[in-house]
Formats: C-alpha cells, structure tokens, sequence
C-alpha cells in the first residue's frame, strides 16, 4: 500500500512527465531479495542494465520494507531515455565488512556510482548506508558527467565510508530533501561534495557528518544553497582551493538561510598558499549558529598536518564575498577570522548586520589580516578592517 502511495505521489509531484509509455523495472523481478544477507548486486546490475536500455521514459523500483545489500556497483549511461527515474523505497546497504567488498577491475572509489546519465531522477524515502564505521575510506555515491539531475524527496544517506554525495562533472542538478548522517568522528565524510559543476541547486536538507556539511570545490559555478541544517560538521565550505600549486575556480556561489547546531565551522573559504585561481562573487546570508568555533573564516593560509605550508608570492585569489545577517554564538572567542596574505590581500569583501555572541566567559573578538572592503549596518562584535 504504502509503495502504491509513494509511488502515485512521486509521479504527482515529483515526475510529470510519466505517461502511459513509462516502463516500472522493479529489482525484485530481477531476482533482489532484500533480505539484508543475499547478495542483490546482480540482480541490481540487470535491472539496471534494461532500465538503461529502455526507451520509454522508465522508472527502476527499489521496494520498501526490505534491505538490499550491495557490492560497489556502476550505473553507466548513456542510456537511451531521458528523463530516467530510480525511486530508492528501500534500504540499500553495504557489506558491512569491509574485506567481503568486490571491488573488481573498477576499483572501490565508489559504493555507487551514476556515470553520464542525464536526466536522472534519484528520489524515495530509503536509506543509502555506507556502513563505513570499519574503514571510513572511500565515496558512497557519485553522480558523474551529466546533466539535469535531480536527487531528493527524502533520500537517507548515512555512514559513508568517505564523502556521501559527490556530484561531479554535472550541468544543472537539484538536490532537495535529503538527509546526511555520519558520527562526528568519521574522517573525511563530507555531506555534498560538489565539484566541476554548474547551476547546481541544494535546499532542505539536514546535513551531520565528520567534515564538511557542503565541500564546493574547483569548477563550480552558479551555485545556490538554501535552508540547511548543518552539524554536527565543519560547515558549509569553500575549498579547500589551490593546494599544490593548483589552479582552482569558484564563482557566483549563494548560501542563504543555513541552521548550524554543533558545527565547528559556518561559513568558510579555505585555501593554499601557493595556489592561482580565484574564488569570487560568494554571498552567505541569514546564517544561525549555536556555539560554533569560527562561524566566519577565510583562511588563506589553509594547510593540513601532513603538509608544510610556507607563505608564497600567488594565491587563490579571494574577492566579492559577503557575510550577511549573521546572528547566533560561537563556542570560541575569534567569531570572525579573515586571514589573507600580503601578496595577495581578499577584496571586495562585506560583512553585515551580524550579532554573534561568545558563549561562556569568553570575550567575542575578531581577527581580520589584509582584507580590503567594507564592515557595516549592525556589528556585534564590532569589527572593522
Ligand atoms: C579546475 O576547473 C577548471 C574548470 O572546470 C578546469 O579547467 C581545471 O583543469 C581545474 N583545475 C584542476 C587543477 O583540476
Ligand atoms: C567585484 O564587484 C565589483 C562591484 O560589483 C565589480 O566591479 C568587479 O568586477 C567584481 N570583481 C570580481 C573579480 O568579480
Ligand atoms: C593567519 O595565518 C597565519 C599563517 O598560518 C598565522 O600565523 C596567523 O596566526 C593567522 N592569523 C589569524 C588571525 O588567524
């Protein structure tokens, strides 16, 4: 009954173009158990195999009220419909051992993988769980090179060994109504990895994992973010950009309205020394915080344990970036830290109206480093530079 449900909605709301043609290719017919313990990677493998070769608009069905373990699998288009529907009901799982994964000639990089499927709609209310507690290492999906993607409709990931979502090489993708949860201490689980992409659309999603919330990193452009929860997390970051010398991009990127409960960071751009490149016309807007460590950084001068990170003469070049409506408190003194290098100083950089208070006895302060523009309207703490 309930898929019946979901599945008459889904076409409602979620999937106009179904029509009389549309073709349902449902994994149990394949052979999934969904037993948790039988292997369904196969019988996955085949219906996806038909999905993609269909011609009629199709829609693969992952049932719910079972739990489908999974193997690392790819999903490769090009297929020949476009729009292309899969409908997650279901939990799917992954071999919770991580010396039972097949990885075969493709290697583990990925849990799942979508390649040049464009069109594709990924929605439902399952869960995507990594069960990456024993390796934390690799990605659980990626959706790589194609276009109008969208995933959502209350979508569940969790436990990624690595990053949960990455969206790569995408022209126009629209994420919404998903939910993102690791333990705070998993290394390197970024919630949204989002790279080489553009017009890409994120809203209503509830992001807690180990690092980033939202991780946007080079290619990225025409990017818009709005009502997230972030936490626990590092919040909602640019970069990191220009490591090793790299040439990294960013442009025309807006967050607003984001919730950060238990979140180190808010908004931040962090790159290397030594890198080119620019990260540019970036606005955050209406940000809440609750204790967070630095709700608003820009660190040049960004560096990891494993590397040493001598000041260089070239930058990724930081300017157009606003910080608005600011309120909350940080759970340090430093709320805002704008650390830019002499050779190449951040401009064109705003904050205002904000009103971040120290929680406990410390004192709010700020830190502001060769920074060029402008502080004002409200500013508690007060900051100039
Ligand atoms: C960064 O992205 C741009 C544009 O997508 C690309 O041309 C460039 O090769 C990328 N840089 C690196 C270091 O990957
Ligand atoms: C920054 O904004 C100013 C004023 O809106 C504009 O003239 C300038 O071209 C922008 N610079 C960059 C690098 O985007
Ligand atoms: C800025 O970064 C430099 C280099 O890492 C560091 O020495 C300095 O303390 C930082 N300043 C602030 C305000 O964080």
């Amino acid at each position: 009954m309930r898929n019946t449900v979901n599945l008459l909605t889904f076409f409602l709301v979620c999937y106009p173009i179904v029509t009389a043609s549309t073709v349902v290719f449902n994994v149990v017919d394949y052979g999934a158990v969904g037993d948790g313990q039988a292997d369904d990677t196969d019988a996955f493998a085949r219906a996806w195999r038909e999905t993609c070769a269909s011609l009629s608009p199709p829609i693969m069905i992952i049932p719910s009220e079972r739990s489908f373990l999974i193997q690392p699998l790819r999903f490769m288009g090009p297929c020949e419909s476009n729009p292309l529907a899969v409908l997650i009901e279901g939990n799917l799982v992954a071999p919770i051992d991580p010396s039972t994964w097949k990885c075969g000639a493709n290697g583990c990089n990925q849990w799942l993988y979508f390649y040049r499927v464009e069109g594709l709609t990924l929605h439902g209310q399952g869960t995507i769980d990594g069960r990456g507690h024993q390796w934390w290492q690799n990605k659980l999906m990626e959706i790589s090179n194609s276009a109008n993607v969208r995933v959502g409709g209350g979508l569940r990931f969790g436990n990624s060994p690595m990053m949960h979502l990455v969206l790569h090489g995408l022209q126009s993708v629209f994420v919404s109504d998903v939910t993102i949860q690791a333990p705070e201490d998993s290394p390197n689980t970024d919630g949204i990895h989002l790279q080489d992409s553009t017009d890409a659309h994120i809203d209503s999603c509830a992001i807690g994992t180990g690092d980033d919330c939202i991780a946007i990193l080079n290619g990225s452009s025409n990017v818009r973010i709005t009502n997230i929860k972030c936490g626990p997390g590092h919040g909602i970051s640019i970069g990191s950009l220009g490591k090793n010398g790299q040439e990294d991009r960013v442009e025309d990127i807006r967050v607003s309205d984001v919730v950060f409960l238990g979140a180190t960071n808010g908004a931040r751009i962090k790159t290397w020394q030594g890198g080119r490149g620019y990260a540019r016309d970036i606005h955050f807007q209406r940000f809440w915080f609750q204790d967070t460590i630095n709700p608003i950084i820009i660190d040049q001068f960004y560096c990891n344990q494993l590397s040493q990170c001598p000041p260089s003469n070239s930058a990724v070049e930081i300017s157009n970036v606003s910080f608005k409506m600011m309120v909350g408190s940080s759970g340090r003194g430093n709320v805002v830290v704008l650390n830019c290098s002499e050779a190449v100083p951040c401009r064109g950089i705003v904050v205002e109206d904000m009103h971040i208070v120290a929680t406990g006895n410390t004192q709010a302060t700020y830190n502001c480093a060769n920074v060029l523009g402008r502080a004002q309207g409200h500013l508690v703490p007060e900051i100039a530079f």
